[in-house]
């Protein structure tokens, strides 16, 4: 996959794209991510102005269309067309579903904002997919960038080792629930013990569990995500079974 970031700190993703799960898709091929710099289309060439007041009065300066526009132009005609990603809190919020929609693609651009925003004819002219990472305002849309590009990346096969694989994460698999609880060496730890399940051997067992675990937690924490036919009445029996309470030597 191809990923594009246009924007006015291309600095902040040095350190991003050199580390981790990101570093190793990139020098394995898995991922490009190339980084385009809005400035460098400003038809200002002496200050490189890219942004300006807002007609009509009001705080702050608001990214102009001109520099925005043929930057975005020039980058798609690079390559193959990809789906251009405007990033903006007045976006469609982003979710599992549309990661995975997104890691469908070969190739994705994605625009970051600054200051105020974007002048309204960026939208109209580029007609982009307005994503917002959630409903809170950031400084700009590179961190957005960021995330988006975080989680898309997990789903490009051969990313993750088969030990790391997404399909089991929360939100995925085909009821999208969350997650169901891990545990790891020691047995016991300050009184909490291991599920005797888990240690069983017994892998059909331990199945149920997980997923019994998963609708349980669901139910409890993000019953808005179960939206695959359980009743109100199953619904509330999930939420009040209790997990495996801790022992009595509890702290
Ligand atoms: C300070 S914000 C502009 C906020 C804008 N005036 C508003 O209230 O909708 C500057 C830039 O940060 C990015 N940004 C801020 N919050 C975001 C969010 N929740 N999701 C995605 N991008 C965001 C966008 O690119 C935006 O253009």
């Amino acid at each position: 996959m191809r990923i594009d970031v246009l924007t006015l700190f291309p600095e902040i993703f040095s350190g991003y794209l050199g580390q981790s799960v990101l570093k190793k898709a990139i020098d394995r091929g898995l991922v490009q991510v190339l980084l385009h710099n809005i400035r460098d289309w400003s038809h200002d060439k002496k200050h490189h102005k890219v942004d300006d007041r807002p007609f009509g009065g009001g705080p702050g300066m608001v990214l102009m269309a001109p520099p925005v526009v043929e930057c975005v132009e020039a980058v798609q005609a690079q390559a193959e067309p990809g789906r251009l990603v405007m990033l903006t809190p007045q976006g469609r919020r982003l979710t599992q579903p549309i990661v995975e929609e997104l890691a469908r693609h070969q190739r994705l651009l994605l625009l970051c904002g600054r200051y105020e925003g974007f002048d309204e004819r960026i939208r109209l002219i580029l007609k982009p997919d307005e994503i917002s990472i959630g409903d809170y305002v950031l400084n700009g849309g590179e961190v957005a960038a960021m995330v988006m590009i975080d989680a898309v990346i997990r789903l490009i096969p051969g990313v993750l080792g088969d030990e790391e694989s997404s399909c089991l994460d929360s939100f995925s698999g085909p009821e999208r629930l969350l997650d169901y609880p891990q545990y790891t060496r020691p047995r016991c730890y300050r009184g909490y013990e291991v599920p005797a399940v888990l240690l069983s051997g017994n892998h059909q067992a331990v199945r149920r569990w997980r997923l019994q675990e998963q609708r349980r937690l669901t139910a409890q924490r993000r019953a808005d995500l179960l939206q695959h036919g359980l009743s109100s009445e199953q619904c509330e029996h999930i939420v009040e079974t209790p997990a495996d309470p801790p022992s009595a030597s509890g702290q």
